[in-house]
């Protein structure tokens, strides 16, 4: 046997002689180095592949070996198999080699392992049995492998984690367990995995987080989640991962919320969310997150930044918000994020960045802008300002509008042009004066107040109660975007002032809409009410005139007696035919349930008033 190995190695040993000599003949200084290796290697390597003696490895990758090859030197220290054909690894296929630090069988086509496979290799720091055809990996594997500190086990067609399939792995630092098959990760999967830093789980078939099995991950510093389809995540996902510092969730294409909890108990300092359907920033789930530097929720649908809901990140420094559909970041999105230095919401839809979203735009050092159809108005005019001592990264932002500078790169500005393009127009509202507008009650009333200006102004309006309305749906009033305030089912109540601002970063102007709610039923008295002109063009911003409601004490109280009355008068009526009814029948009843719908009691309230819980209710009343 002996002498059989030491023929094959001297066999061996003639062919590369030859070869190096070749290629010594062809090239003196290549050849120097080669015999160099040669002579290290002196000491034995299997046919076909390439040793070192110098690190004591044996590199045998893509060589088509069937089986592990004769004639590793035992003191082999780097064994490299990689895309061979190997179909099993049977126990004790490499305790001949005890001092192995790092095994590569990726790419083979094993399909089984065998318990004990790898016993007895106290040494071995890096397993990988990547891009396998593993299905099931059964305890006992791993067992002994207590210096591992690298395992990869992705790429298989591994359905299942057992429980305390990684026991001893105690020194385990990084494991790979993504492309696999993946539906369920057993409890105690990952118990005894004490060092575990970082693990990735990516394209595989969970369909929740394994908060359980992450929650022995005591260690646990990244955790990476890619490419699952994961679509709900629960309160409470990542529990007991004291040491996480690096949160990766990427490409979870069915995830439509991020609920408030997600994140509890956790001290990120990084965190991206990325490639998923949230359309709203979490910033409940963000909440306590104060060690956060960095946040990435690129490539989702979020559209807007709202204004102070990041103030617990005191400590984040670069935000990338890329590709989504952001439209605004409003004023005072950013306050509370002192140090925040990198701002990317490239390819989004924003019109502007205003001065006043930063808490100190002086931190500011990065800000790309590019793909977004800015309006180079003056609120941009800080930026331009700026444009030489701020980073754009590589894609230099363009201004979709005004027309005269479109397309140009911002860094091509030269300072008249500033002045002369980049500016904004007061609101000027179109309708001249105080509009008088007359409905009948029940009806739609639209009060119009449309305005130009750059930029855009936005309309908002003041209604005879003081309530502040602005573009959006409240109730029955709804306020449009071209600024029409539409009342729908119209009461008298609502009838008053209306005062219509619109107002943007140049100024604002107002105007006054008296609207008059014809009262049909002509039970109570005329309280269509008419309103003083106040005819004065309020452009610059004078007080709103005084707005009362045209409704007086005495009006409301005689309605809400009429209303009493004609409801006591109702329900006595039915009483008394109960009454003579059950009497007629012979038929004695102690207890009557007596069904009604309550009149609206909202008569006296102002415009907002909204009616309150006008379902049925019951009354029991007691016959003697
Ligand atoms: C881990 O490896 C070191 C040498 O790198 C060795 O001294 C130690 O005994 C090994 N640990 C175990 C449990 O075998
Ligand atoms: C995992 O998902 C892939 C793709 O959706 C599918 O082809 C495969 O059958 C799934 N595996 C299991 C075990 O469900
Ligand atoms: C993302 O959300 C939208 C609407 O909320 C929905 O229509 C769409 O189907 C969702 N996409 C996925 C992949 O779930
Ligand atoms: C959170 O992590 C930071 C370091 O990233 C550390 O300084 C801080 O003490 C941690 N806070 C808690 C409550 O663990
Ligand atoms: C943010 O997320 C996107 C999408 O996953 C990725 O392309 C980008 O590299 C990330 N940026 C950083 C700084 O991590
Ligand atoms: C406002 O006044 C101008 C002339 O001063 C007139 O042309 C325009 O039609 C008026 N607009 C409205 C809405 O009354
Ligand atoms: C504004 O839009 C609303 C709803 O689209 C419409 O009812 C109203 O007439 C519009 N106002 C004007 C002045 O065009
Ligand atoms: C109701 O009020 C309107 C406007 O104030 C007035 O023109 C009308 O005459 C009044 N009707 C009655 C019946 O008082
Ligand atoms: C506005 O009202 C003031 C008094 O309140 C009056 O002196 C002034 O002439 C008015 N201006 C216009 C344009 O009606
Ligand atoms: C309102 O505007 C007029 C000119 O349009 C100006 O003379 C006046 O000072 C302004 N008032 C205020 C309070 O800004
Ligand atoms: C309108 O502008 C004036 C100054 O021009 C300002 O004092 C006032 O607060 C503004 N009103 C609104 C509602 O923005
Ligand atoms: C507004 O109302 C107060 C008290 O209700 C009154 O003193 C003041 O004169 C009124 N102002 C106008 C412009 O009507």
């Amino acid at each position: 046997m002996r002498t059989r190995e030491w023929c094959d190695r001297m066999v061996d040993c003639m062919n590369r002689v030859m070869l190096h000599t070749a290629i010594s003949c062809w090239h003196p200084l290549l050849g120097l180095v080669l015999v160099a290796v040669f002579v290290g290697s002196a000491l034995g390597c299997p046919a076909r592949c390439d040793c070192s003696a110098q690190s004591r490895s044996v590199i045998c990758h893509r060589k088509r070996l069937p089986s592990i090859p004769d004639g590793i030197p035992i003191e082999t220290r780097v064994l490299d198999l990689s895309k061979n054909k190997l179909q099993a690894i049977n126990p004790d296929d490499f305790s001949a080699y005890p001092q192995l630090e790092e095994l590569d069988l990726s790419g083979n086509t094993v399909a089984y392992v065998e318990p004990g496979a790898f016993s007895g290799l106290y040494n071995m720091h890096t397993l990988s049995l990547k891009s396998n055809r593993i299905k099931l990996i059964p305890l006992g594997v791993f067992t002994g492998l207590s210096n591992l500190t690298t395992l990869d086990i992705s790429d298989n067609k591994i359905v299942i984690l057992l429980d305390y399939m990684f026991q001893d792995l105690h020194n385990l630092k990084s494991l790979e367990v993504g492309d696999n098959d993946l539906v369920y990760i057993s409890h105690r999967a990952f118990s005894g995995l004490l060092s575990l830093e970082e693990l990735s789980l990516e394209r595989c078939n969970l369909t929740v987080v394994p908060t359980e099995a992450l929650s022995h991950l005591h260690s646990l510093v990244s955790l990476h989640m890619k490419h699952l389809s994961i679509s709900t995540l629960h309160p409470y996902s990542f529990k007991k991962l004291f040491r996480l510092r690096h949160l990766e969730i990427e490409n979870w294409p069915s995830l439509d919320v991020f609920p408030a909890n997600t994140l509890h108990g956790l001290n990120l300092t990084t965190l991206s969310v990325t490639h998923t359907n949230l359309s709203v920033f979490p910033y409940q789930a963000l909440r306590h997150q104060s060690h956060l530097t960095h946040l990435n929720l690129s490539f989702n649908r979020i559209r807007h930044i709202e204004e102070g809901m990041l103030q617990d990140l005191v400590r984040l420094r670069e935000l990338r918000l890329v590709g989504a559909q952001l439209s605004t970041i409003e004023p005072y999105a950013f306050q509370g994020l002192r140090g925040l230095r990198v701002l990317n919401v490239s390819n989004n839809r924003l019109d502007t960045v205003e001065k006043g979203v930063f808490q100190s735009p002086e931190a500011l050092e990065v800000l790309l802008i590019n793909d977004n159809p800015l309006v180079c108005d003056c609120r941009l005019m800080w930026l331009l300002q700026k444009r030489h001592s701020i980073s754009f990264g590589e894609a230099q932002p363009e201004c979709s509008t005004p027309e005269g500078i479109r397309g140009r790169p911002f860094k091509e500005f030269k300072e008249a042009l500033l002045s002369y393009y980049v500016t904004c127009t007061k609101p000027k509202i179109r309708e001249n004066k105080t509009q008088i507008v007359s409905v009948d009650e029940g009806q739609t009333a639209r009060l119009h107040c449309s305005a130009e200006g750059t930029p855009r102004p936005l309309v908002s309006w003041l209604t005879p109660g003081r309530r502040h309305l602005t573009n959006r749906s409240h109730g029955r009033l709804t306020v449009h975007n071209n600024g029409t305030l539409e009342i729908k089912m119209s009461e008298v109540q609502d009838g008053g002032v209306y005062l219509c601002v619109a107002s943007n970063t140049a100024g604002n102007d107002t105007l006054l809409v008296s609207l008059a709610v014809k009262n049909l039923g002509s039970l109570y008295a005329n309280r269509t009410q008419s309103y003083t002109d106040h005819g004065n063009d309020t452009a610059n911003g004078t007080n709103p005139p005084n707005l009362t409601m045209g409704m007086d004490l005495k009006t409301i109280l005689v309605s809400t007696a009429m209303g009493c009355f004609t409801f006591l008068g109702v329900v006595l009526f039915c009483f008394l035919l109960l009454f003579v009814w059950s009497r007629g029948k012979g038929k004695h009843k102690n207890n009557i349930d007596i069904e009604y719908v309550p009149r609206s009691k909202s008569n006296g309230a102002s415009a907002e008033a909204i009616d309150q819980g006008a379902g049925p209710r019951r009354f029991n009343m007691k016959m003697i």
